[in-house]
């Protein structure tokens, strides 16, 4: 039995249903849909439209159908077109014709609209508190690199020395903000499309901000015709995980270069890499480049779904329909990524004499320009004058610091011997202690911050 068959004269054809139907998705909010039901129940016999002991009947018989879902024993019939069909029908077959008073003023769009949203609150949670635990990983990992020299790179050409913990924790910052977007698109979340009815409001005088409490929104919607047909949270909650995927993408990226052996900065453990079919001496860090891939389906979900919805007209479509399968893949993927970085940041081995190898006293050239600034040189011709020492150093393939004192001075008078200093990478860290610098205390500091974010 559908539920609008009364104004038909054949039954739908069966390619029609193939495409119309969506319990081959939709089938995963049945809690959201049945909690919705017995509030709604509820409600109707608040506002005297249903008697009390019909409405104890119909919330006993939701109860018996999320206990068949949950045990496994629901079974789908083949008129089950969506959730709300399968639920209501298998309602009335338990408790008889009363539960054909459910529906009373209500629709399917109000009812999926505000099922989609309870699932999508939980799906947030979810995935703020396995950010939480990625978060927590980087920090602890931070906590024992603070010392530890790298160089840090710009247009991937190396450009001046930092710490390990300094480059880990930028992406704290960048999941921190993913925080914020997942948390301020949970609260646009939380609003109550149903007593809405299909488009127009609902007749029955039903207690709306009761039905929001109830449910555990902080508000009802305030136009029924934008309730049924706003979608908005579900494109915020796709864009929030867009841009986190594009974090860990990145993230990834720098793990994928740092563990290459030709840098052999970080070594990945062997659960975390995977082999080649063909050449033995492969170690791939292939969960690396799924991060990175995925991040692109991602990026698709949101950019398919916002083309979804741009230029709907008014009301309820069916187009609507395709919000799901899109969110419900980028939760999904996300429940697969964030684990697993979590457990690869928090195991990360860190090579720190092949991170030194590396340091080479271009690095410095930045802190050469300082020294002569701090003796009054102005930037600008500071900046010029290493150029030129750096050229110098090149042509005669000699690190900074052998070149001769007499050498530099030849290039500027304002070199001292005093200039040695210069050439040493820990100090340079030490001195980038401005707020937010890479300086070890600075980045202490950070870490400190970070902790009493991630236990607030
Ligand atoms: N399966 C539909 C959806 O997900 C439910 C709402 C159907 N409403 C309608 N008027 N056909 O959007």
């Amino acid at each position: 039995m559908s539920l609008w068959g009364g104004r038909f004269s054949e039954p739908s054809d069966q390619d029609l249903r193939a495409l119309n139907d969506s319990i081959g998705f939709d089938i995963r909010f049945y809690r959201e849909d049945i909690e919705g039901s017995i509030v709604y129940a509820l409600a109707l016999a608040d506002a005297e439209v249903i008697r009390s002991e019909e409405a104890r009947a119909i919330v006993a018989g939701l109860r018996e159908v999320l206990q068949e879902f949950e045990t496994g024993d629901f079974e789908l019939q083949e008129a089950d077109e969506d959730v709300h069909t399968a639920v209501e029908r298998r309602l009335i077959e338990l408790i008889g014709d009363v539960g054909g008073k459910l529906h009373t003023g209500r629709s399917r769009n109000d009812q999926v609209a505000t099922d989609f949203r309870l699932w999508s609150m939980r799906a947030a949670d979810r995935l703020a508190s396995e950010l939480r635990d990625l978060q927590a990983a980087i920090v602890e990992t931070s906590e024992s690199q603070v010392e530890t020299l790298m160089p840090g790179y710009t247009h991937l050409q190396p450009a001046q020395p930092i710490t390990v913990a300094h480059w880990l924790m930028s992406f704290f910052w960048m999941l921190e903000r993913d925080q914020d977007r997942l948390g301020s698109a949970r609260q646009r979340m939380s609003i109550c499309p149903l007593g809405s009815g299909a488009l127009a409001g609902n007749p029955f005088c039903l207690d709306r901000q009761q039905i929001a409490a109830d449910l555990g929104f902080d508000a009802p919607s305030q136009n029924s015709l934008d309730a049924v047909s706003d979608r908005d949270f579900v494109s915020d909650l796709l864009y929030a995980i867009a841009l986190c995927a594009s974090h860990l993408s990145r993230l990834a990226e720098d793990i994928l270069l740092y563990s290459n052996p030709s840098f052999g900065f970080i070594t990945l453990y062997d659960r975390y890499s995977t082999g080649s079919s063909l050449m033995p001496q492969k170690r791939n860090a292939d969960p690396m480049e799924l991060m990175r891939g995925k991040a692109g389906r991602l990026v698709g979900n949101l950019a398919g779904f916002l083309t979804t919805l741009k230029g709907l007209p008014s009301g309820y479509n069916k187009d609507l329909q395709e919000d799901k399968e899109s969110l419900f893949d980028s939760c999904d993927t996300m429940h697969q990524l964030l684990p697993v970085m979590t457990a690869i940041v928090a195991s990360l081995q860190v090579n720190p004499e092949e991170m030194i190898a590396s340091l080479t006293e271009e690095l410095l050239a930045t802190d050469l320009a300082d020294y002569l600034v701090r003796k009054g040189v102005p930037f600008r011709q500071a900046h010029h004058i290493v150029g030129e020492v750096v050229r110098l150093a090149s042509e005669g393939r000699t690190e900074l610091s052998a070149l001769p004192l007499p050498s530099l001075q030849a290039i500027s008078p304002v070199f001292g011997a005093d200039v040695a200093e210069v050439f040493d990478f820990a100090q340079s860290v030490a001195k980038r202690r401005t707020y937010g610098g890479t300086a070890p205390d600075e980045v202490r500091k950070q870490i400190a911050l970070a902790k009493t974010r991630l236990t607030s």
